[in-house]
């Protein structure tokens, strides 16, 4: 019939371009929005799914009887089960624990099988969702692994469909592009296309606290990672598909503040977005502020759909109840703690100083470890074990350089950082380092926890 797709896959991409109003009304630049939750399965992972599954049946790794496998927080599966469904595959999805009950239930309407596994284990672990995804593929005949950590075909499919499309709609007229970072097939695929367009075209990354690229970005190191509720951005170790060259500039939110915006989204400006939208938008509000009055247009992809938090973020009890909506926690942020020590300074050695005068420091102040720092930026710590395992190999090199000796054993945070956070981050950092745009302004040792803790009245 005329005006009818012949399948659903014709309707994936197409998706309208949006201009914020209220919720930017204070920054000089425009912000519009991508709606990407518009495509059938709920998601810009449609439009990857799509890709990845042509890409696979042209090369021969898929075909008639066929299943796909793939490690996917719901929306990669979301795309898979949907275009599987019209090509005739099975599906098998493995998701980390955290997911909203509602992601795992579309997979499963789907006809797919979904295996969860827990989140709070190293990536190397045998019940990591890498690893069981992993056993799976060996395990299971006929099957395919999509891959999308890894699948150059998920970059491509921003490149082939989202980037172009967006080019038309807006006819060029586009500055910056913002979107938030998770395998990176959005920022790498979208980012490499805008930039053959225009020279000078600014793409900005939105990484959530607690995942690696921000300080990877900043300072080539792999820190500590921590967990965090946001769903579908940040990782805790770099995936194939990101290419972090592409960014130029990089921002950092925290949960709070993507839930406060997913939900003002909604409520002031009707885009009915999930949680990752909100932090995108969040991060280009940032960044527009930065601009100050410098005009730009600034373009926003919006992932997915409120729909699948409505039992998360759009509940007053979930988010109450995992401090998003109080005002003040009773036990304060990290600013707080480090008002309560203010009276001690920040005790750090300096890129190029010696281990003779980097073990004074640690002798006269009493600390185990201590930040190297080059013009006030972290650049990583070093600690009593480093020390000992040099001087063990080398001993008495105490003119050696710090630098060769600097680790990336610490997490870090922001002053809004709550301190009940602090307790899960160092199940894994020995220090905690306190960044305020980029400038270390305060060290925390789990002492320095306990000490806050015992001074807050019973
Ligand atoms: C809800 C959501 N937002 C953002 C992303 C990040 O996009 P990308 O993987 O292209 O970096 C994902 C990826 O799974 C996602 O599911």
């Amino acid at each position: 019939m005329k005006g009818a797709r012949a399948n659903i896959v014709d309707a994936i991409g197409n998706t309208p371009i949006v201009k914020l109003n209220k919720v930017t009304a204070h920054v000089k630049s425009d912000i519009f929005v991508k709606l990407e939750y518009l495509n059938p399965g709920g998601s810009m992972k449609d439009r990857v799914a799509l890709n990845i599954i042509k890409d696979a049946e042209r090369r021969g790794l898929l075909g008639p009887g066929s299943t796909i496998i793939e490690a996917t927080s719901g929306n990669t599966g979301a795309g898979l089960a949907l275009v599987g469904a019209i090509r005739g595959y099975k599906c098998i999805f493995v998701m980390p624990d955290k997911m909203s009950t509602e992601k795992i239930l579309t997979l499963r309407a789907f006809g797919a099988k979904v295996v969860i596994c827990p989140t709070a284990v190293e990536p190397e672990d045998p019940r990591s969702y890498y690893e069981v995804t992993k056993r799976l593929v060996k395990e299971t005949p006929n099957s395919f692994h999509s891959n999308q950590y890894y699948n150059p075909a998920n970059p491509e499919a921003h490149y082939l469909s989202t980037a172009p499309e967006l080019w038309e709609q807006t006819g060029g007229e586009i500055d910056v592009f913002c979107a938030g970072m998770g395998t990176g097939g959005t920022i790498s695929g979208c980012g490499r296309y805008f930039k053959e367009q225009k020279p000078g075209f600014q793409v900005v990354g939105v990484d959530p606290i607690g995942s690696l690229y921000y300080e990877y970005v900043k300072t080539g190191r792999l820190t500590k990672p921590f967990s965090y509720y946001v769903e579908g951005i940040g990782e805790d170790f770099l995936p194939g598909t990101m290419n972090l060259k592409i960014i130029d500039q990089i921002v950092r939110v925290d949960d709070k503040e993507c839930f406060l915006m997913t939900r003002e989204l909604v409520r002031q400006e009707g885009i009915f977005c999930g949680g990752s939208s909100g932090a995108a938008v969040a991060g280009a509000i940032r960044y527009a502020e930065q601009l100050g009055d410098v005009k730009k247009n600034i373009v926003v992809l919006l992932p997915d759909s409120a729909q699948k938090y409505l039992s998360k973020i759009f509940d007053d009890e979930w988010m109450r109840s995992n401090g998003f909506l109080e005002e003040e926690d009773p036990l304060g942020t990290v600013r707080d703690l480090l008002g309560a020590k203010r009276q001690r300074p920040i005790v750090s050695a300096h890129k190029g100083d010696s281990l003779k005068s980097v073990i004074g420091l640690m002798k006269e102040h009493g600390i185990s470890q201590i930040p190297v720092t080059e013009s006030g930026r972290l650049s990583g710590l070093v600690s009593e074990l480093d020390l000992l395992n040099y001087l063990l190999q080398n001993p008495g090199k105490m003119d050696t350089q710090v630098d060769q000796l600097v680790e990336a054993d610490y997490a870090t945070v922001t002053p809004q950082t709550k301190i009940k956070l602090l307790k899960t981050i160092f199940n894994d950092a020995k220090l905690v380092c306190v960044l305020e745009k980029d400038d270390l302004v305060g060290v925390i040792s789990k002492i320095d926890l306990i000490e806050y803790l015992a001074s807050k009245r019973a």
